[in-house]
């Protein structure tokens, strides 16, 4: 159910603000029944809704949105504790989407949102596996021992973890900064995986959801998809090696989930990323 004056603007009808005026004229009906108070509300699919007698409308248009999520927005569509919501950062986007899976309140970066539920199901299939990656900042130095445990998989209350990519980004005195690669979803799993190897994290952020990488967008900011990025998203996972992995020579080597050993390069299932960004070839 929709309030009458945001579905007369999903329509194309009027602005919102228009719309309020058209309710309060007693010109909106609701199943043949003139409805004039503002806060009616009203199903799409199952309601006939007129303006001036005309039925409305509703595109079928399909909406595939690239979020930069900043810490403290949940991903839901609403919040019992009043909490901001990732779609209050959409300005502008007039359509109901939704978040494609989820990233915890305190979890920054690449979230997807659509209206196209058929889509999303896909991409959140457990057989599809999209492959995610996280950059972690994490307390105190971490030992190549945690990173090959996470790497080969970790026992969590609801399962063992499948084997993930995961290696060194940058040392500092402070705090390690580590990049994880799952293709799972299990809840706040990333930051379970650091739990069980006694690791604790600082800082979590998704820069990569399949072939799609957070780029230059800014946390708040968000794009649309391009077609032919949301055709790619749905190929069939390939056997390859991740690009960043094949020119980042002066990285040190990954742990593998497969050896365990930090002299290998990974031969990952991953679809290649299409470009380079600048933001996921720097440290973070
Ligand atoms: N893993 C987590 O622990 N949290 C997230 O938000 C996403 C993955």
């Amino acid at each position: 159910m929709e309030r009458l004056q945001k579905l007369i603007s999903q329509a194309g009808v009027a602005s919102r603000r228009a719309a309020e005026e058209l309710i309060l004229a007693g010109r909106v009906t609701v199943n043949g029944i003139v409805v004039t108070e503002l806060g009616s509300k009203a199903d799409p699919t199952t309601d006939k809704i007129t303006v001036d007698g005309k039925p409305l409308l509703f595109s079928t248009r399909h909406l595939y949105i690239l979020l930069n999520k900043p810490t403290g927005y949940i991903t839901a569509l609403k919040d019992s504790q009043g909490r901001a919501l990732v779609t209050d950062l959409l300005l502008g986007v007039e359509e109901r989407v939704y978040p494609v899976g989820r990233l915890d309140y305190n979890t920054e970066g690449l979230l997807l949102l659509t209206n196209d539920g058929e889509w999303a199901n896909r991409l959140m299939h457990p057989r599809h596996e999209v492959e995610k990656e996280y950059h972690v900042r994490v307390r105190g130095k971490v030992l190549d021992q945690q990173l090959k445990r996470m790497a080969g998989g970790v026992e969590l209350e609801d399962g063992v973890t499948a084997p993930a990519m995961v290696r060194l980004l940058k040392n500092s005195d402070q705090n390690d900064w580590i990049s994880v690669t799952i293709h799972e979803g299990k809840n706040r799993q990333v930051r379970r995986m650091c739990e069980a190897v006694s690791l604790f994290v600082v800082r979590l952020r998704r820069v990569r959801y399949g072939t799609l990488e957070l780029g230059a967008l800014k946390p708040g900011q968000f794009r649309h998809l391009t077609g032919t990025e949301v055709q790619e998203l749905l190929q069939p996972v390939a056997v390859a090696q991740p690009e960043r992995e094949k020119t980042a020579k002066t990285r040190k080597p990954p742990v593998t989930a497969k050896t365990g050993a930090a002299d290998e390069r990974p031969v990952a299932r991953t679809r290649t990323p299409r470009k380079q960004s600048p933001a996921t070839r720097t440290k973070p």
